[in-house]
C-alpha cells in the first residue's frame, strides 16, 4: 500500500479522503468528466450523428463516471474503517463534520459543487440517453452486423420514417423498461457472440397491434379494392413473352355485402387461434366469434384440441401482424426481385436466359456478402463470355448493367453473415411462397357441422386479366385462374408454396 498520509499544512480535505481508493475515484471521474464534456460538445455541434459517439457518450461512459464518483466516498469510508480498526495508528470513533475547519469547508464545497454538476449532467445525460436509445440509428446500427438485415430492409420500406420503437416498444414506461432489459440481454449476447442467426422474429413478445400499428393506422379505413398488377417472366424472357395477371384484392368488403379481407375480423367477427409452432405456420384450432357472441370453432384433423378447449394463455387474438407480419423487414424472394427488375427495365429482357441465370446466381448459398458479390459477377460473366460469345461481344454493356443490378439486389435482400434472407422468415400476407392465408383458408379446418374456412379463389380477389401476349383474357367480372405457362391443375388441391419456393 502506498503512503496515503497527507502532508500536514497543505491539507485541504479531511484525513479520510487521502487514500488510494479515493485517488483512483478522483482520477477516473475527472478523466471521464473531461471526455464527457468534450463528447457532449461534439454531439451538440455536429449535424451528422455518429452511432458510436452516442453509444460511448450516453450509454458506456455514464456508468463509469458514477463508479468513479462512488469510489470517492467509498475510499473515505474504507479509510474510516481502517482507522477504527487501529490500522495506521490514530484512533477516531466518528466522522465529525466541523465547519470551522477550512479542510471541512473545502470538502463540503467540492461535494456540493460536484453534486450540482453531476445532477445537471445526469439530467441532460438521461434525456439524451433516452432519445438516443430510442433512435433508429441506435437500434439499427449499434450492433451493426446483427441488425444489418432488418435495418437495411427497413430503410427501403414504406415505414422508413417510422422509428423502430414505435412498432417494437410503443408508449408507456412499463414496456420501455421491459424492452430495454431485453435489449441489454441482447447486447450481452452480441458481445459474447452467442446470438442466434438469423435473429428470431419476436412474435411472442411483440406488443398487440392495437398499441402500435393502430396508433397510426385506423382499422376502419376503407381501401375498397386494391389492384395488383403482376408480371412473370419465363426462364428465357428473350423467347417467351411475359405472363401478366391483374387482380382486385377485396380489402375492405365488396358488393353484395361480401365480407372483405379487413372487414372479416374487424366488423363481423373476432378471430382467435392457437399456433402449434413458434413461427405460427401451423394452426390447428381457430375460433370466430361474431358480434352476437356466437362462436364457431374450426379444427384441423390432428388437432390436439379436438375434444378439449386450449388453455387461455395459448390463445391469440388475430390482429394486423397475423397478416402484415413483414410490414418493414421485407427480404424478398429472388423470383419476385428478378421479375420486378426486368419489368422495371433495370435488367434487359432481351438477354437470353437472363432470368434463369440471375436466379441461379442469387439462390446459391454464400458465406459472406463479399464472396457473394465476387461469385455472382464471376458466374454471370463466365456464362455469357464463354457460352454466348458473339452475343456477349455485341451486348457487353447491357450484360454488365444486369450483373451490377443483380449484385445490388443481393446486397439489399441477402445477409449471409446473419443467414437472413427471404426463406428465413415466412411472409403471411398472401399464399404464394409461404402458406400465409392458407394456414387457415385451406378447406381443411372444419366445425363440428362441417363448415370450412374457404380456399375459394374468389373469396379474396378477382382476376380481371391474365395471359401472355396475344393469349390474354380480360373480364372485369372475374376469370377462373389459369396456371401460367402450362395447364397444370394441381393448384386446386396443392398449396402454391409446395412448388413455389421463391427461387
Ligand atoms: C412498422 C413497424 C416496424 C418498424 C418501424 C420496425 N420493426 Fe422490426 N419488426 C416488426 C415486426 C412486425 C416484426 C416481427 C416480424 C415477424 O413476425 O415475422 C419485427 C421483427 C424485427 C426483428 C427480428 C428479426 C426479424 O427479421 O423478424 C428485428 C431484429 C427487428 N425487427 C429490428 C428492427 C429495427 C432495428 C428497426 C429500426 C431500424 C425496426 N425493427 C423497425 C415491425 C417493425
Ligand atoms: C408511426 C406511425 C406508424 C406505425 C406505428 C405503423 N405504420 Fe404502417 N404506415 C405508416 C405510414 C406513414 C405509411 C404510409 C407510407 C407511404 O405511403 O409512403 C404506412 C404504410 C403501411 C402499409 C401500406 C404500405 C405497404 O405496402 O406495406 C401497411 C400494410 C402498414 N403500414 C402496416 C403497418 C403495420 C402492420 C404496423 C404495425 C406493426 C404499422 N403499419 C405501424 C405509419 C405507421
Ligand atoms: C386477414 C389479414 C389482414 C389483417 C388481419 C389486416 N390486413 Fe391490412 N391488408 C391485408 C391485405 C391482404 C391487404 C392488401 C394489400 C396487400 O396484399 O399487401 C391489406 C392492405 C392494407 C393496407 C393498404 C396497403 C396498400 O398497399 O395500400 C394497410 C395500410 C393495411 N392493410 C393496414 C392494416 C392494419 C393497420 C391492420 C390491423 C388493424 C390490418 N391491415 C389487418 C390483410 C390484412
Ligand atoms: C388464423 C386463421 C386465419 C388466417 C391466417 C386468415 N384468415 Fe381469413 N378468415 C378466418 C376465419 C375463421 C374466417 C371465417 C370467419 C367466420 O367464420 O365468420 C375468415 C374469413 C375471411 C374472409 C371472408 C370470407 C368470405 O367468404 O366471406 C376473407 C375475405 C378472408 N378471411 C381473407 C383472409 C386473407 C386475405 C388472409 C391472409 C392475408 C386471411 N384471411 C388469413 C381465419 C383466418
Ligand atoms: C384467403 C384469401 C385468399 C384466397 C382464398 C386465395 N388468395 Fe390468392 N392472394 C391473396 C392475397 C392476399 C394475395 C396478395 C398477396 C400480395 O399482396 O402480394 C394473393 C395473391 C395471389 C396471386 C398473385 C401471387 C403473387 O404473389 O405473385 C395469385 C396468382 C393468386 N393469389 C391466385 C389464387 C388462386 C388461384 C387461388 C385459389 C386456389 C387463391 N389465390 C386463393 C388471398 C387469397
Ligand atoms: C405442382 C407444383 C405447382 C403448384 C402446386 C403451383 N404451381 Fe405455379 N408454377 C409451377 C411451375 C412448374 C411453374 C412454371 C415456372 C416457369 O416456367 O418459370 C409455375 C408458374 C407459376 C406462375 C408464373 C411464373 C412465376 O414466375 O412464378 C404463377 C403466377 C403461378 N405459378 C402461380 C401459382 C399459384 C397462385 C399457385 C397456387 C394457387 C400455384 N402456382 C401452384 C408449379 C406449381
Amino acid at each position: 500500500m502506498m503512503n496515503d498520509q497527507p502532508k500536514k499544512g497543505k491539507q485541504r480535505f479531511p484525513d479520510h479522503f487521502y487514500n488510494s481508493i479515493t485517488y483512483v475515484g478522483v482520477a477516473l471521474s475527472t478523466v471521464i468528466l473531461g471526455c464527457e464534456f468534450f463528447l457532449f460538445g461534439i454531439d451538440f455541434l455536429s449535424s451528422s450523428h455518429n452511432v458510436y459517439l452516442g453509444l460511448i457518450t450516453y450509454v458506456l461512459l455514464p456508468p463509469l463516471l458514477i463508479l468513479g464518483l462512488l469510489l470517492i466516498p467509498l475510499g473515505a469510508w474504507w479509510k474510516h474503517r481502517q482507522v477504527l480498526k487501529g490500522v495506521g495508528g490514530g484512533y477516531r470513533k466518528l466522522i465529525v463534520i466541523d465547519l470551522s475547519l477550512s479542510t471541512h469547508q473545502n470538502a463540503i464545497l467540492v461535494f456540493m459543487l460536484g453534486t450540482a454538476v453531476f445532477l445537471t449532467m445526469t439530467a441532460i445525460g438521461c434525456y439524451k440517453a433516452y432519445n438516443y436509445t430510442e433512435s433508429e440509428r441506435f437500434c439499427g446500427l449499434t450492433c451493426h452486423q446483427v441488425m444489418k438485415p432488418e435495418y437495411t430492409a427497413y430503410t427501403q420500406s414504406p415505414h422508413a420514417q417510422v422509428k423502430c420503437v414505435e412498432c417494437h416498444i410503443g408508449s408507456g414506461i412499463g414496456w420501455y423498461v421491459h424492452y430495454k432489459m431485453a435489449g441489454v440481454r441482447m447486447l450481452l449476447k452480441t458481445i459474447n457472440g452467442s446470438y442466434s442467426k438469423p435473429t428470431p422474429a419476436p412474435v411472442e413478445t411483440l406488443r398487440p397491434a392495437k398499441e402500435t400499428c393502430e396508433e397510426c393506422h385506423w382499422p376502419g379505413k376503407s381501401f375498397n379494392a386494391i389492384q395488383l398488377n403482376k408480371i412473370y417472366y419465363a426462364d428465357d424472357p428473350s423467347q417467351t413473352p411475359p405472363w401478366t395477371i391483374k387482380m382486385l384484392l377485396n380489402v375492405s368488403g365488396g358488393k353484395n355485402g361480401q365480407a372483405g379481407i379487413h372487414a372479416h375480423m374487424y366488423y363481423d367477427d373476432d378471430i382467435y387461434y392457437v399456433p402449434d409452432d413458434l413461427k405460427r405456420q401451423k394452426i390447428s384450432w381457430i375460433k370466430a366469434v361474431n358480434k352476437a357472441g356466437v362462436a364457431r370453432i374450426y379444427r384441423l384433423k390432428g388437432s390436439p384440441y379436438k375434444e378439449i378447449d386450449p388453455p387461455a394463455n395459448k390463445i391469440r387474438k388475430m390482429d394486423c401482424m397475423d397478416c402484415h407480419n413483414r410490414p418493414t423487414h421485407r427480404f424478398e424472394a429472388p423470383d419476385v426481385l428478378i421479375n420486378r427488375a426486368i419489368a422495371e427495365g433495370s435488367i434487359s429482357p432481351s438477354i437470353p436466359m437472363i432470368k434463369a441465370k440471375a436466379l441461379e446466381a442469387l439462390s446459391k448459398e454464400y458465406l459472406s456478402t463479399k464472396e457473394a458479390i465476387e461469385q455472382i459477377r464471376f458466374r454471370l460473366n463466365d456464362y455469357y463470355s464463354k457460352k454466348l460469345v458473339s452475343y456477349y461481344g455485341a451486348h457487353k454493356a447491357n450484360i454488365e448493367q444486369a450483373i451490377d443490378h443483380v449484385i445490388g439486389i443481393y446486397q439489399r435482400n441477402f445477409f449471409p453473415e446473419m443467414r437472413s434472407r427471404w426463406d428465413a422468415y415466412p411472409d403471411n400476407i398472401g399464399h404464394m411462397i409461404s402458406l400465409g392465408c392458407f394456414r387457415c383458408h385451406d378447406n381443411e379446418h372444419k366445425t363440428k357441422t362441417g363448415e370450412v374456412i374457404s380456399r375459394k379463389c374468389t373469396s379474396c380477389h378477382i382476376i380481371t386479366q391474365q395471359g401472355s401476349g396475344a393469349n390474354t383474357q380480360k373480364d372485369p367480372d372475374g376469370l377462373p385462374f389459369l396456371h401460367p405457362f402450362d395447364s397444370d391443375e394441381s393448384f386446386k388441391t396443392m398449396n402454391c408454396s409446395d412448388c413455389h419456393t421463391g427461387m
